[in-house]
């Protein structure tokens, strides 16, 4: 089984942190997971020319999205985790959620069987993160695959270069427990 984890955070903080605790936890259980930080590839902003990709099938911007594209036809469940910017997903993710429409002229990929976690960390209480994880929940993964968990977690706007901020703050205090809980729900 091949996860695929996509980060949405423009800094490394919690969002990256999370992921590399539940690459950890796949790892145990011998699951393969890649983590790509959509901050480090080279993805332009979805130009809307539908006229284009409609009816060649491809798109016409050449930058990293093809490489995430053909990873997440290959994958066989996702983990996306964004920020709550606003009960929103960052500007960062809404570019790959909006460049990765061209998945739908693959007709390699399987997307009603992927198995799809969503989390959103935001520094104000949980249900307001919520609210981000629920619109990439149900705006963008119901036409990717199943979303079998959805979580939030409360950080601290400022790291103070404290990256495990998450896990150690004292706001979450049975993240570890539901980090595992999440990993059991994509077996
Ligand atoms: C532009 C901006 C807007 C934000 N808006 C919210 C918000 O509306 N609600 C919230 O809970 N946190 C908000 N935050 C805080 C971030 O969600 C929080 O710092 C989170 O930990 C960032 O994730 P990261 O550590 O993975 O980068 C905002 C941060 C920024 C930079």
């Amino acid at each position: 089984m091949k996860i695929l984890s996509i980060c949405g955070s423009p800094r490394q903080g919690n969002s990256e942190t999370i992921l590399i605790e539940l690459q950890k936890l796949f790892k145990s259980k011998n699951i393969d997971n890649e983590i790509i930080l959509l901050r480090e590839k080279n993805i332009e902003r979805c130009h809307g020319c539908v006229e284009f990709c409609n009816h060649r099938k491809v798109c016409r911007l050449n930058d990293d999205m093809q490489e995430i594209i053909d990873k997440m036809v290959e994958a066989d469940a996702y983990v996306f985790i964004s920020p709550n910017y606003f009960q929103m997903p960052t500007g960062l993710f809404k570019d790959f959620i909006d460049r990765s429409n061209i998945i739908f002229h693959r007709t390699d990929a399987d997307l009603k069987n992927k198995k799809i976690i969503v989390i959103s960390v935001g520094s104000d209480p949980p249900e307001d993160s919520t609210v981000c994880a629920n619109n990439i929940a149900n705006n963008y993964c119901r036409y990717i695959g199943k979303v079998v968990g959805i979580k939030t977690f409360q950080t601290h706007s400022e790291l103070g270069g404290h990256l495990d901020d998450a896990f150690t703050s004292g706001q979450n205090p049975t993240i570890k427990d539901d980090l595992q809980s999440l990993t059991n729900l994509m077996i």
